[in-house]
């Protein structure tokens, strides 16, 4: 079996996790291939709720192996505190349950420290980063000074490494930023420990994949953030630094793309955003409080990484067209429908209007989206709650009508589409 790849279709927290869970059962390798942990990917399994920040949220199935690929920058400090949290959560990890690519970036304390003094310097333009790092942690990739996983192989030469970072990174610190320095020797000493600790994840991930692709596995590659976060085809400048679109994962795992077989496109059945940039169809007062939720369920609107309430809107199909065009998604996965239950009526943007004209998609780009109005289909809602519903009979014909609605607009089919947050609360579509 080839390798399928799950991807974010908008701005992240789609139910990235959930689905990931789900098509896991049949996975033997769960492949993270980009961001670090920003990304908060909740499972639902019973009682326990996962939020995995960087271990494969595939690992809630004790069958799976994890890896972490290149194109994932690592917090080890949280990585080495996820693994504890999954083993309270009685699974095993262990290096033949989780391997770590050596060409993975690292982040430190420096690029933590650097993350927010550049928020901070942005002001009123601040991008609302998730203040991990991740920006500067690429920076200094792409600038080719980064810390890779590899370098934890050698204890003498890793804390030199570490002590030149450190003491880099103090002259942009307090030179450009006047922000404090930090202790060349202390961050040495603590990411030495992290290095015993984690030494013996490191493997070959990309040949690891490559085996069991040639050996008709099949492998599972699991998308962090979302297409409009992308560094390339997102709303730039508020965007993550990373490539979360599909083909960042062949990029962020060290795989041709002759093996990718599906590319599941997972969107929420409505939008929502973390952080700062355009939203269309944006909504405020209670129409806002009534889709994200006041905080009193789990899955209410509210960051998994940061817990700042996350704006939300009415589901937009001229973005999630464009995130066709970027990912040449197979099928969708539509999450969260169980959240539309209850209300009057539903609007579907499905155009925008500036100037007089009406566009079915974007003439120029994202970069404009914030001057367009949105142009609505309204169409009836349901009473019913669907949270029992398994099979496309049990959902109300104004349900079917909505998904009907979103196939035909997006022109692709909808494969998925769960009813809550538990591994059964999913409603599939496959054979339809
Ligand atoms: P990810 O980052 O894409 O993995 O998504 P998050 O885990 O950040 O956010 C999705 C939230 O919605 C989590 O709390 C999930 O448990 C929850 N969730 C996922 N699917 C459903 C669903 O169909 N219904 C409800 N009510 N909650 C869901
Ligand atoms: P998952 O994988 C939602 C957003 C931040 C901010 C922007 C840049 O759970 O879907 P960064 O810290 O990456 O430099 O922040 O990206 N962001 C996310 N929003 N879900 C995520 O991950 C996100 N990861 C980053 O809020 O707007
Ligand atoms: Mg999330």
């Amino acid at each position: 079996m080839p390798l399928d790849i799950v991807v974010g279709a908008q701005w992240g927290d789609e139910g990235k996790g959930r689905m990931v869970d789900l098509f896991a059962e049949k996975a033997s390798i769960v492949a993270r291939y980009s961001g670090g942990d920003n990304a908060g990917h909740t499972v639902t399994v019973g009682e326990k709720i996962f939020k995995l920040h960087l271990v494969p949220s595939g690992l809630a199935r004790p069958h799976t192996v994890g890896i972490l690929g290149n194109g994932v920058v690592i917090n080890p400090n949280t990585l080495l505190k996820e693994m504890n949290m999954l083993r309270d959560g009685g699974l095993e990890i262990n290096p033949s349950r989780l391997v770590i690519s050596p060409n993975a970036h690292l982040i430190t304390p420096v690029h933590r420290a650097l993350d927010a003094a550049q928020e901070a310097q942005r002001g009123k333009d601040q991008i609302g980063t998730t203040l991990r790092g991740i920006g500067p942690a690429y920076m200094d990739k792409s600038a080719r000074r980064g810390l890779r996983a590899v370098e934890m192989l050698d204890e003498e030469a890793f804390a030199d490494a570490i002590q030149m970072h450190v003491n880099f990174a103090n002259k942009e610190l307090t030179g450009v930023y006047g922000a404090e320095p930090l202790d060349p020797d202390m961050v040495a000493a603590e990411y030495l420990e992290y290095a015993r600790k984690l030494k013996a994840y490191i493997g070959d991930a990309s040949g690891m994949i490559e085996r069991a692709l040639q050996d008709r596995q099949y492998v599972l590659a699991e998308g962090a953030q979302g297409t409009l976060l992308d560094l390339d085809q997102g709303t730039y400048p508020f965007v993550t630094s990373s490539n979360p679109t599909a083909p960042g994962a062949l990029v962020g795992l060290g795989v041709g793309p002759a093996w990718v077989h599906e590319i599941v496109g997972v969107t929420k059945a409505f939008q929502t955003r973390v952080g700062e940039g355009g939203f269309p169809t944006e909504l405020s007062g209670e129409m806002a409080t009534r889709l994200r939720g006041t905080g009193a369920n789990p899955w209410d609107e509210y960051g998994t990484t940061t817990g700042r309430p996350r704006r939300v809107g009415w589901l937009d199909m001229v973005l999630l067209r464009y995130a066709m065009r970027v990912n040449t998604f197979t099928a969708l996965a539509l999450t969260k429908l169980d959240i539309l239950s209850g209300l009057p009526t539903i609007k579907l943007c499905v155009g925008y209007r500036r100037d007089g004209k009406t566009f079915a998609d974007l003439p120029l780009g994202l970069h404009e989206i914030d001057t367009f109005t949105p142009v609505y289909d309204e169409m009836p809602g349901w009473e019913e709650d669907i949270q029992s519903a398994r099979t496309p009979d049990d959902l109300p014909p104004q349900a079917l009508a909505y998904i009907r609605a979103i196939e035909k607009s997006a022109g692709i089919h909808v494969g998925w589409v769960s009813v809550g947050p538990e591994r059964d609360q999913m409603v599939s579509f496959a054979d339809a």
